[in-house]
């Protein structure tokens, strides 16, 4: 199987062959700091994403500071961001990690079939994904929340791990918390 898809709706290419998998042997905050159960982690990070919505309303810097701390707060993530949709494409936007691709075309790539489908998309490996889109050739795994304002779809939100099998239900779930937090702080700003 190469992809879950995780839970409805809520809120260049690469050279595997040559590549190293990594373990979750290796599973470290960017800190240093041992890992937080995911559960306790996801919790917090609610609490810290409302404390650094709290009061801004401009939707470019929360975008980026919410992608800053999922990049700096998760494990083992190496590149956190936002796809929005414009038309019939989605387009990047604020991130963290390498220079990324910058359109997708809806139902293409992990981010535009998570798109189309209105779905959370966990991917194990990304090198078995038909169509994957390598913006980092460390991307081993990747999960991809799509953002709903209601029933309107305003994007997705992109991880990437260099680990296969990063992401789990328990990510969908705490993803999908925190964009359905962060959407609801931008609501009515006429996105
Ligand atoms: N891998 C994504 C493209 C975006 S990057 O991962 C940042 C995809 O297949 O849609």
């Amino acid at each position: 199987m190469t992809a879950v898809i995780a839970k409805k709706k809520t809120a260049k290419k690469g050279t595997s062959s040559k590549k190293k998998a990594v373990t979750k042997k290796a599973a470290k905050r960017r800190d240093g700091r041992p890992e937080t159960p995911k559960s306790k982690l996801y919790a917090s990070l609610v609490v810290q994403l409302l404390s650094l919505l709290k009061g801004e309303h401009d939707f470019i810097a929360n975008a980026a500071n919410f992608s800053a701390l999922l990049f700096n707060a998760l494990p083992n993530v190496n590149w956190a961001g936002f796809y929005f949709l414009q038309g019939e494409e989605l387009v990047l936007g604020p991130f963290q990690g390498n220079p990324a691709c910058v359109r997708i075309p809806m139902g293409q790539g992990v981010c535009g079939v998570a798109a189309q489908q209105c779905e959370t998309i966990i991917v194990p490996n990304v090198h078995e994904f038909p169509g994957h889109i390598a913006c980092d050739v460390a991307s081993n795994s990747e999960i991809v929340v799509p953002l709903f304002d209601g029933e309107r779809l305003l994007g997705v939100l992109d991880l990437d791990s260099a680990i296969i099998g990063r992401f789990d239900d328990q990510d969908a779930e705490g993803l999908n918390e925190l964009a359905t937090v962060f959407v609801a702080h931008e609501e009515g700003l006429g996105l």
